[in-house]
């Protein structure tokens, strides 16, 4: 197959980050006759330095016209003087919303070698296997209006969302959970929010086509502690922008280390953009230490939500978890008796696992 796959490396660890995954990609286009091209193109605080603006109209252009979309991270002190709308985030929220990638997959899963690593007692994330699925480009994040009255006494943001902005993101909720256990979990704020309400009543209307789908409904404040005190009882969440924002952090502390998740943003067509769950790391940014394992398994879900290729995905996550089972670990992780490799090295050990493949 020929894919097109624009690249935004972004800044600080991104760029560094980002070379790890064309490495691996590359070893996937040899291993299984794929071709990918790859254009590169700014965001961020990158883009600023260069254009003047966090989001060039040419970046959006060329992601419009791509199979996929892979991003390193943006932001970092450099630009912290600069006002949120103006702001290397504000490129990121400006490209999931330009590109209309409404669904936020975020998968959490615990990695044996990596286990002991976790704030949690390890017989507690044992077997963790989440998807959140969040809703990214409506909500609170979006809603008008927003903003300061002139003379600095009041402020606004509004929670906003259309019927049809709930329905698309609680299918694909429902879509995930049907390839999964088959258990959904929609996160909600029902005993406070009109936009809960109506979520929970769509929610409702959906499970009716989905009978091979168990569904309950979660207050978020329940949900939170749930995560910590019994993580293995989730399957598929599906929330809203903000809900889940602050859902997959917390989710994102039982793995261990931040530097191992990936995350996809997609929308109806297929089209997506996939990127770490981490930031720039601005403290060790062009140190080469940067663990580039959340980037490579980002890429390997653009190879099986973009591209269809669940065995070729398969096989980068093989290839991932064989390195840590190795002992084969970035300065980040806390794996026992192994060796600390930098960016550079652990991808290499992934590309040599790949290539390996029996
Ligand atoms: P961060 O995720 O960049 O870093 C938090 C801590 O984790 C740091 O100690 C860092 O060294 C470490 N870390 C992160 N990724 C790592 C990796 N791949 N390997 C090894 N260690 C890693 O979050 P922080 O420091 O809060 O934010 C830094 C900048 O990144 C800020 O400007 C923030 O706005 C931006 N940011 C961007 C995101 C994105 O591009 N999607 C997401 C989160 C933050
Ligand atoms: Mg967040």
């Amino acid at each position: 197959m020929k894919k097109q796959v624009i690249l935004l490396p972004g800044d600080g660890v991104g760029p560094e980050i980002m070379a790890g995954a064309k490495a691996v990609l590359d070893a996937v286009a040899m291993e299984f006759n794929h071709e990918f091209t790859y254009h590169e193109h700014a965001i961020g605080g990158d883009a600023i330095d260069r254009f003047d603006t966090p989001l060039p109209e040419d970046t959006i252009k060329a992601c419009q016209t791509a199979d996929a979309v892979l991003l390193g991270a943006v932001g970092g002190p450099k630009w912290s003087g600069r006002p949120a709308s103006g702001s290397p985030e504000s490129g990121l929220l400006g490209i999931r919303k330009a590109l209309g990638l409404f669904a936020n997959l975020r998968p959490v899963q615990s990695f044996t070698p990596l286990m002991h690593a976790s704030p949690l007692k390890t017989e507690l994330v044992a077997g963790c296997d989440i998807m959140i699925v969040r809703e990214l480009t409506s909500g609170l994040y979006f809603g008008r209006p927003s903003g300061r009255s002139a003379d600095g006494s009041e402020v606004v943001d509004t929670l906003h969302y259309t019927r049809e902005e709930i329905e698309r993101i609680v299918v694909r909720g429902f879509e995930a959970a049907r390839k999964r256990k088959g258990r959904l979990t929609s996160v909600d704020k029902a005993n406070v929010l009109e936009s809960s309400r109506m979520w929970r009543e769509i929610v409702e209307e959906k499970a009716r086509d989905y009978p091979d789908v168990t569904v309950e409904h979660q207050l978020v404040d329940a949900a939170a502690m749930k995560l910590i005190t019994n993580p293995r009882h989730f399957d598929v969440i599906v929330t809203e922008n903000m809900f889940g924002d602050i859902l997959s952090d917390e989710a994102s502390v039982l793995t261990g280390s931040i530097g191992m998740l990936p995350s996809a943003s997609l929308r109806a067509d297929g089209l997506g953009l996939y990127e770490p769950v981490h930031g720039s790391a601005p403290d060790i940014a062009g140190e080469g230490i940067a663990n580039p394992l959340g980037m490579i398994l980002s890429a390997a879900m653009m190879l099986k939500y973009s591209f269809g290729m669940e065995e070729e995905a398969e096989a980068v996550e093989k290839a991932v978890i064989d390195c840590l089972e190795a002992g084969n670990h970035t300065h980040d992780l806390d794996v026992k008796n192994g060796n600390v490799f930098g960016t550079d090295m652990m991808v290499r050990k992934v590309v040599e696992n790949l290539s390996s493949r029996s």
